[in-house]
């Protein structure tokens, strides 16, 4: 594929990562950070020690506060901020001229609160439709920490259409990080989203010191309720056994590079919510998305009783034991995904 020019709005941890991903594959890479202080220092330091130590950001990343110069001629637009900052960032782009008309690509895992959305109909419903070709979302096991050390990694660029996927595909590939396609974009944004309520409750486990037995009950069973809303929703049951389904929820809940996990754990462990969250500098996406997990259950009347749980335990002061012992006596049933 030719070099193609990208715009890359978020310069946290995941879009530092993807800059030098890209930016190594001799992509012209132009990184736009909303917080003019932050640009600054990441353009002169070069570096985000809290979020990717021991990672410098390629010299040829352009850094730059200025929206306009970050997606003026891009081919790709890649949105790399907290989800619940999507439309907010995408609402700043309504104005620019039409430009090359780039593909639009979400890498956030998250739903919006209140509304409900996933981030492809959030960047879709806000930006006008003659300012892009195509949106695509990019999901799966991927800690940026890893991606940035090049350590192998594979992952799914989702689109409903599928010229639109494969050149996504082709944006990302390298020899050690694999891309597939998928033309359930629902499916994907789903699975990769609710995983991080699952994440939660394995911190939350760990936390106050249960088994892997229960981790592994854990697991499957936050698996089968993101299915059965991802179904209830028309999405493909079998994305929910790929890449951005199993793959990124079993990383997520066992990686130590998972804030979602580490939030948990030390709810587990004693600390409150808003404690945690004071002291963290990145972005927990599963506390918000337990809040849009918990609504679309209620909405769509599919039982989700982990993320009930979750949601007790993060908002209204339920005990972590206490949520797992109402999640164990719960009445028996057969083990159905339906
Ligand atoms: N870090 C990872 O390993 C990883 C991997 C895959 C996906 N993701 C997803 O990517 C997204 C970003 O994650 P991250 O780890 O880079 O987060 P981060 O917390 O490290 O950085 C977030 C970035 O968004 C910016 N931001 C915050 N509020 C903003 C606002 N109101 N308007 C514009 N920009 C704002 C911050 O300044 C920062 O540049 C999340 O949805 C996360 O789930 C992260």
């Amino acid at each position: 594929m030719s070099e193609s020019t990208v715009g890359i709005l978020g310069a946290g941890g995941w879009g530092v990562a993807v800059s030098n991903l890209l930016s190594d594959k001799g992509h012209f890479v132009k990184l736009w950070e909303f917080e003019a202080r932050a640009a600054e220092t990441l353009k002169s330091t070069r570096a985000l020690p809290a979020k990717l130590p021991g990672i410098t950001l390629n010299q040829q990343v352009l850094v730059t506060n200025d929206l306009h110069e970050a997606v003026g001629d891009a081919d790709f637009v890649l949105f790399v901020v907290p989800s619940q900052t999507t439309r907010s960032v995408a609402s700043s782009l309504k104005n620019e001229p039409a430009g090359k008309r780039p593909i639009l690509v979400n890498l956030a895992k998250g739903i919006e609160v209140g509304t409900l959305k996933r981030m492809s109909e959030v960047l879709g419903e806000t930006i006008p439709a003659d300012l892009y070709s195509g949106i695509a979302t990019l999901s799966g096991p991927s800690h940026a920490e890893e991606v940035s050390r090049n350590i192998p990694t594979a992952v799914v660029a989702a689109s409903k259409d599928e010229g639109v996927a494969r050149a996504v595909q082709q944006l990302f590939l390298t020899p050690r990080f694999r891309v597939y396609t998928s033309a359930d974009l629902l499916g994907v944004e789903l699975a990769g989203s609710l995983k991080n309520i699952i994440a939660l409750a394995a911190g939350m486990l760990d936390g106050i010191g249960m088994g892997d037995n229960t981790r592994g009950a854990l697991l499957t069973r936050g698996l089968a309720e993101i299915a059965r809303i991802g179904r209830k929703l028309g999405a493909d049951p079998l994305t929910f056994s790929g890449l951005s389904g199993i793959g990124d929820l079993v990383t997520t809940c066992l990686s130590r590079h998972s804030r979602n996990r580490f939030v948990g754990e030390q709810i587990g462990k004693g600390r409150t919510l808003d404690d945690i969250l004071t002291h963290m500098t990145m972005v927990a996406e599963g506390v918000e998305t337990t809040k849009s997990g918990y609504d679309l259950s209620g909405t769509h009347g599919v039982e989700m009783p982990i993320t009930a749980q979750v949601h007790k335990v993060l908002f209204e002061g339920k005990s972590p034991v206490e949520a797992i012992n109402d999640l164990m006596i719960r009445d028996p049933k057969p083990e159905s995904w339906g």
